[in-house]
C-alpha cells in the first residue's frame, strides 16, 4: 500500500484498429489505447467487504469477499467483482476494501469501458493485496470476469490492449503465442471515434453466437481454431460443398483480418498510413458482408467519414452490432473532420453524434 494506505490503478479504454473477431480464434490483433480511461482508488475497509462506489455514475454497492457472485446482467459492478474473484481464485490474500471508481471511457460505445474498469481494478488490487501477477495474467483475470460475471465469451484483445498500451504506440498481439509488440504510430495519425448512438451490448447474445459460428467453421475445416485456416483450405472445402453459407463467410472474414493485421503492421513500420487506411476500409467491408456484425448506422458513418478530406480510413471497431466507427485522420484535419461528420449525421439522422478525438494513449 502507498502512503495513507491508498492504492491507485489506471487503465485506458481501447480501440480495435484492425483484427475484428480474430482474438478468440487465436488470431492477430492491432489495438490502440485511448487517452481516456478508468481509475480505481482503493483503501482498506473493515469486515471483509468490498464497497464499490462509481463516482461518475453516482452508484454504490457492497459485497462480502466470501460471497462474490454476479449481481445481474450488465451491471458495472460485475467487472470489479469478477476481477476480485479472479484474484481470490489465484490464492490472493484478500482483505476488505473501499473502491472508488472513476471512468472517462464512454459506455456502450465499443471502446471497452468494461476492460478499462477490469484492468484498472486489477492494477489497484495487485498493489492493495500485494500480488505480483504479470500483465498477461492480469489480462486473463479481466477476461475471466467477462466470461463468468458478464456472460460474454470475449477474447483477450481488450484487456491486453488496455494493459500494454503505450503512448504513441499500437499494440500488436498474437493471441496464439501471447506475444505482444508495441509498434510506433506515425505522428501524422489521429483517431476520431464516432458513436452510432445505438447501444452496444455484447452480452445480448449476438457476440457469443458469432463465436460459436467461428467454432463451427473451424470444426468443418478440421482445424482447432480459425487461426490455422488458410485461404486454400477454405477454398477447397467450399468447392467440395462442406463449408457453405455463414460458416464460410465467418472463416473468410477471420482469415482476411489476420492477413490485414500483418500487412498493416508492415505498413506502419514503413510509415505508410495510406495503406493502413485502405486496410481499415477493407476490414469494414468484410465485417459488413462476411461477418455481418455491422449495422446500417455504422455503414453510414464509415461511408460518410471516407468522404471527408484528411480521412485515411474508417471502420467499425470492437464487437459490432452498434457501438462506434474508428476513423483515422491526418493530424491537423481532426477538427474539420468532427465538424463535417457532425453535419453529415445531422442531415441524415437529425442529431449530432458523440465523437472522441484521440492519439494513441498509454497505460
Ligand atoms: C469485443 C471483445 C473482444 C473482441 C472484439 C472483436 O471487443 O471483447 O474480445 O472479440 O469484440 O474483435
Amino acid at each position: 500500500m502507498h502512503a495513507q494506505n491508498q492504492s491507485i490503478g489506471y487503465a485506458p479504454g481501447r480501440a480495435e484498429w484492425l483484427g475484428n473477431h480474430t482474438d478468440y480464434n487465436d488470431g492477430l490483433v492491432l489495438g490502440v489505447g485511448l487517452e481516456v480511461g478508468a481509475t480505481v482508488t482503493v483503501q482498506p475497509a473493515p469486515d471483509g467487504q468490498l464497497v464499490l462506489r462509481a463516482e461518475h455514475l453516482g452508484e454504490e454497492m457492497a459485497c462480502g469477499l466470501d460471497a462474490l457472485r454476479p449481481v445481474g446482467q450488465g451491471a458495472w459492478a460485475n467487472y470489479v467483482l469478477g476481477v476480485a474473484a479472479g484474484f481470490l481464485a489465484r490464492g490472493a490474500k484478500a482483505q476488505g476494501l473501499n473502491l472508488a471508481i472513476r471512468s472517462t471511457v464512454p459506455m456502450g460505445a465499443g471502446l471497452s469501458s468494461s476492460a478499462a474498469l477490469e484492468c484498472a481494478t486489477a492494477r489497484a488490487l495487485q498493489q492493495a493485496w500485494g500480488t505480483d501477477f504479470d500483465d498477461m495474467e492480469l489480462a486473463k483475470i479481466g477476461q475471466e470476469a467477462e466470461h463468468k460475471f458478464a456472460g460474454v465469451r470475449c477474447g483477450l484483445l481488450d484487456q491486453v490492449t488496455s494493459l500494454f498500451a503505450a503512448r504513441d504506440h499500437a499494440v500488436f498481439f498474437d493471441c496464439r503465442s501471447l506475444e505482444v509488440e508495441r509498434v510506433p504510430v506515425p505522428p501524422e495519425a489521429r483517431f476520431v471515434i464516432v458513436q452510432s448512438g445505438v447501444k452496444h451490448a455484447l452480452s445480448d447474445g449476438a457476440y457469443n453466437q458469432r463465436r460459436a459460428e467461428c467454432e463451427e467453421a473451424a470444426r468443418i475445416l478440421g482445424v482447432g481454431k480459425l487461426r490455422e485456416a488458410t485461404p486454400q483450405l477454405i477454398d477447397e472445402e467450399e468447392r467440395s460443398g462442406h463449408l457453405q453459407g455463414a460458416p464460410w463467410r465467418r472463416a473468410m472474414h477471420v482469415v482476411g483480418e489476420n492477413a490485414r493485421v500483418v500487412t498493416a503492421v508492415d505498413a506502419l513500420r514503413a510509415g505508410d498510413l495510406t495503406k493502413v487506411g485502405q486496410l481499415m476500409n477493407e476490414s469494414h467491408e468484410s465485417s459488413r458482408t462476411l461477418f455481418e456484425n455491422s449495422s446500417e448506422e455504422l455503414d453510414f458513418l464509415a461511408a460518410e467519414a471516407r468522404t471527408i478530406p484528411g480521412c485515411l480510413g474508417a471502420r467499425l471497431t470492437g464487437g459490432g452490432f452498434g457501438g462506434a466507427v474508428l476513423a483515422m485522420v491526418r493530424r491537423g484535419t481532426d477538427e474539420g473532420f468532427v465538424k463535417s461528420i457532425g453535419e453529415g449525421v445531422n442531415r441524415a439522422w437529425g442529431k449530432t453524434p458523440q465523437t472522441l478525438v484521440t492519439g494513441a494513449g498509454g497505460a
